[in-house]
């Protein structure tokens, strides 16, 4: 795709990548993502902020091939989806300096071998002067990484936000369009790689309270003309206020646990609390990770197979454990055939989740009337606990 202007000095570079299905090789993008990079010139000095994935460094070196001189590279993000094309771009501007936190200093030179003379380090709240354009560094960490910084456009008042605000979807319109279609891919994005990070994405969110915003653009996804959209979102998610939800990720081997898990998913409607339950075996992860943005209570559903818990249900558990979700109480529920570790194994892999545990429910073989009748008493405990906690 060719260069897009967003305004006068201000242009769009950089690779919708419409075919990329898997990020860091766990995350499932079936929109697809882009890599944003910006040109900013202003009346003395220009600006590219952020590069593309290194796959994708022909598509920026073709849109470059008309730009006489870059002075500075901005690097807002040390992940090689944003830097990983800086060589490249130093190779064409040997003069160029790359603009980063102290932090993502060394980072950059642990991963793409820049020269340390090549930086130029920002603190937070530090300006860089264009002639008749100002642009403000403001480190954010952990948006997503420890180094993370933002820019803001002083003249412009536009927030280049990286990966903060960022959605993976593939798309030829370069402004937001399809509020609903953004909104599920940013929840997405936010779940599976901002949600462990929610007391910093609290902290920066604040931060960027005193700027008057008119545009966001992001490093992933569409630009934002209404920054409220996005931001709100952000402010909501970021809350870990959980909700009358349910989530409940299972595997069943021979039919059992399915059985209590519709039995379950039953009684929780039943009681007033919303159920989303997720068979691991076909779910698509990243969905299981938006509801669990939202979730007051994970049970998670196993068979008990070699003594454990099915290596399947570990992994849902261990990644939500890493995904450190809000949820206030968990359970687990599941069948077994003469016995077992499964409650201590699960438990003991949730040490991020800050989770009562509620009592399990298993059983021997397949379920009958007094697991049923344990059934309905964890769905009336559940829904008991999210009235008394004001879960909506
Ligand atoms: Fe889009 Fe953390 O990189």
């Amino acid at each position: 795709m060719k260069t897009r202007k967003i305004k006068d000095g201000i242009s769009w570079l950089g690779a919708v990548d419409w075919d990329r299905r898997l990020f860091d090789a766990l995350i499932p993008l079936p929109d697809g993502t882009t890599y944003n990079a910006y040109l900013v010139e202003g009346s003395e000095k220009v600006a590219l902020l952020d590069t593309v994935d290194p796959p994708m460094a022909e598509h920026l070196l073709a849109q470059l091939e008309d730009v006489d001189k870059i002075d500075y590279i901005i690097s807002h993000h040390a992940e090689q989806d944003h830097s990983g094309s800086i060589g490249h771009v130093l190779e064409k501007y040997p003069q160029a300096k790359v603009v980063v936190t102290p932090k993502a200093r060394g980072m950059l030179m642990d991963h793409l071998g820049i020269a340390e003379e090549a930086f130029i380090t920002v603190e937070d709240g530090e300006v860089l002067s264009l002639g008749n354009r100002t642009l403000k560094f403001l480190h954010t960490p952990w948006v997503h990484w420890p180094e993370t910084m933002v820019t803001y456009l002083e003249e412009d008042r536009i927030l280049f936000s990286c990966d903060f605000f960022g959605s993976h979807i593939a798309t030829s319109d370069l402004f937001l369009t399809d509020e609903g279609r953004v909104y599920e891919a940013a929840k997405r994005y936010f779940a599976e790689i901002m949600m462990p990070f929610r007391s910093f994405i609290v902290k920066n969110l604040a931060k960027l309270e005193p700027y008057e915003i008119s545009m966001i653009a992001p490093s992933h996804g569409q630009i934002y003309q209404q920054p409220a959209f996005i931001m709100d979102a952000w402010k909501e998610w970021a809350s870990g206020q959980p909700k009358n939800l349910v989530v409940l990720p299972y595997v069943s081997m021979h039919g059992s646990t399915q059985l209590m898990v519709d039995y379950l998913v039953q009684a929780l409607v039943e009681n007033g609390v919303r159920v989303e339950p997720f068979n691991l075996t076909v779910t698509d992860i990243g969905k299981l990770a938006i509801a669990l943005v939202d979730a007051g209570t994970i049970v998670v559903g196993t068979p008990t197979v070699l003594a454990g818990p099915h290596p399947v249900a570990a992994y849902g558990t261990f990644l939500a454990n890493a995904l450190r979700p809000g949820a206030r109480y968990v359970s687990i529920i599941g069948s077994y055939g003469w016995g077992g570790k499964t409650v201590e194994t699960l438990a003991g892999m949730i040490p991020n989740l800050k989770a009562e545990v509620l009592e399990p429910v298993l059983c021997k073989g397949k379920p009958g009337k007094d697991t049923y009748e344990a059934l309905d008493e964890l769905a009336r405990t559940i829904a008991a606990r999210h009235r008394e906690g004001g879960f909506e």
